[in-house]
């Protein structure tokens, strides 16, 4: 029906009463319409008064029909609108992200950690509400990037590093920006601030930062809660229920998923530390601290992963000497095995770019042997800083002084350190360890028994395909960032894994 007949049919409705009221006896009308018979029988200017409204009804109702037609035409308009912006604007392929948001975020928050803050928190709400950026068409179904680490078949060789969600508030949303896998952390026991603010900082013409945020964390245990709780919506929403033992099933691999993903194809990892109170000289005490994080956590874990490598807590890298490390891996492992689930959580040791002499990378390849620990991510950020990059890309006066600052450097200048380093470790792991330092003092060398390869995992400096690619040439199972993201905004791991398919698409 047209819109002129409807208005029509509207009019015609509204006119006839009058004239078929008007040829009935008074007596049979029903008791309801007694004023409407005077009208109708009785009264001639009240007639004409009548036919007057219904003129002016004929004038005003295709002005009313407009209108209406106009609204429906704006709301349809305003809803394809929203609905296009709702794909673009959630597809993690926009260039919006990158050219627009990451430039609005630095510009809106000079202080980089406020925006670390604020991306995070518009993360997790966008998250709650289903408005997330998401990658979109599944890219990985082909399985070009497809990889097997640690006895799972991961989507892609891509990981995004601990630091980004330092408490665990997005390992979801973080998870469908597209990586295999996600690093949360570093927790420590207790909760601790960390270091006075102001504490990052960026360089942008280097697309580089320094922190000091000095593990700042609100605790295992809260860290525990929030990982418990994502576990039972997931129990809750996969039909399990809503009590403890649907939690079990669903960590004992009943959804067939992994229990800390709880993603196919890919994994959760969550990175524990020391308090910075914690005595430097204690190794019993700091392996407890580390201990305590693995039991409140790793339940919830694909891979535990120990940090010691931070150069913002005053003597966690002297961690890294083969006495120590061995005893705080030798105990994490061994709490890792008495976690509570079908299949224990692997365990890895993030190691520093800066312990890079051959002495150091033997003691830390020790440590890894003998703990019985599964692999090692290298490196973390850097107390070294960078020469200068090729000539028109002088640092400005304000960013000379922000390589002043203590902290760690990140961000492209670490990856040349990154792929030699990784290639160095590849080849010390793969000879497998010295007589006599297998766990429980095994004396063959561990490539002769038939034992798992050492995994690794390339962390510093990774923003393109290309470098991804290397550092997995070089001997690394996943090439992780972080701060490529930060500068590249939420579309970068979709961005490097198509630069990665067409590098594979090259050989
Ligand atoms: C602001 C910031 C916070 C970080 N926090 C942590 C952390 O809590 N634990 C950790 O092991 N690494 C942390 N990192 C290091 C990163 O995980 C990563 O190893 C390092 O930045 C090098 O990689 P990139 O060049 O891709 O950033 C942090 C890095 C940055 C920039």
């Amino acid at each position: 029906m047209s819109a002129s007949m409807v208005w029509r049919t509207g009019l015609r409705a509204r006119a006839a009463p009058t004239s078929r009221l008007s040829s009935r006896p008074t007596s049979l009308l029903p008791k309801r319409f007694p004023a409407a018979v005077r009208y109708a029988s009785e009264s001639a200017p009240v007639q004409q008064a009548v036919s007057e409204t219904v003129k002016q009804t004929s004038k005003e109702a295709p002005k009313k029909v407009a209108r209406g037609s106009r609204k429906l035409l704006y709301g349809t308009s305003l809803a394809t609108i929203l609905f296009v912006g709702y794909i673009y604007g959630t597809d993690t392929r926009a260039s919006v992200h990158r050219y627009l948001v990451v430039p609005l975020i630095r510009q809106l928050y000079p202080d980089a950690e406020d925006a670390h803050h604020i991306g995070v928190d518009i993360l997790k709400v966008l998250y709650q509400y289903g408005l997330h950026p998401r990658e979109r068409g599944n890219p990985d179904k082909d399985g070009a990037l497809a990889t097997e680490v640690f006895g799972y078949t991961l989507a892609n060789p891509i990981g995004i590093s601990a630091g980004l969600d330092k408490h665990a508030d997005i390992p979801d949303a973080l998870l469908d920006l597209g990586p295999a896998v996600v690093e949360v952390g570093g927790t420590t026991p207790l909760p601790q601030d960390g270091n006075p603010k102001p504490r990052v900082f960026r360089i942008p013409s280097q697309h580089g930062m320094i922190n000091r945020y000095g593990l700042n964390s609100k605790g295992a245990d809260h860290m525990a809660a929030v990982l418990n709780q994502r576990v039972r919506d997931f129990a809750y929403a996969a039909g399990f229920g809503e009590h403890e033992l649907a939690e079990q099933r669903v960590l004992d691999g009943e959804a067939n998923v992994p229990p800390g993903s709880l993603v196919p194809g890919k994994l959760l990892a969550v990175q524990v530390a020391k308090n910075k109170l914690t005595p430097d000289g204690d190794i019993d005490a700091i392996t407890r601290d580390y201990v305590y994080c693995v039991e409140r956590v790793a339940r919830y874990a694909d891979i535990v992963v120990v940090n010691v490598s931070s150069p913002n807590t005053p003597g966690l890298r002297d961690l890294q000497a083969a006495g120590p490390l061995t005893k705080i891996l030798t105990g994490v492992v061994s709490a890792a095995k008495n976690v509570e689930r079908k299949t224990k959580p692997y365990v890895m040791v993030k190691v520093s770019p800066d312990e890079d002499s051959d002495e150091q990378m033997t003691g830390i390849c020790e440590a890894v042997w003998k703990s019985g620990v599964d692999g090692v991510i290298v490196g973390n950020t850097t107390n070294r800083r960078p020469g200068a990059l090729p000539e028109g890309y002088d640092l400005t006066e304000k960013e000379q002084q922000t390589m002043r600052e203590i902290g760690g450097y990140s961000g492209p200048q670490l990856f040349g350190r990154l792929v030699s380093l990784v290639g160095r470790y590849r080849k010390m792991l793969d000879q497998g360890p010295p007589s006599g330092t297998g766990p429980d003092g095994e004396d063959t060398p561990m490539s002769q028994t038939g034992q798992p390869r050492k995994v690794l995992f390339a962390s510093g400096g990774i923003t393109t395909g290309q470098q991804a690619r290397q550092v997995l040439d070089a001997g690394a199972s996943v090439a992780m960032m972080y701060t490529g993201i930060v500068y590249g905004g939420v579309g970068t791991v979709t961005r490097v894994k198509q630069e990665l398919r067409d590098e594979v698409a090259k050989k």
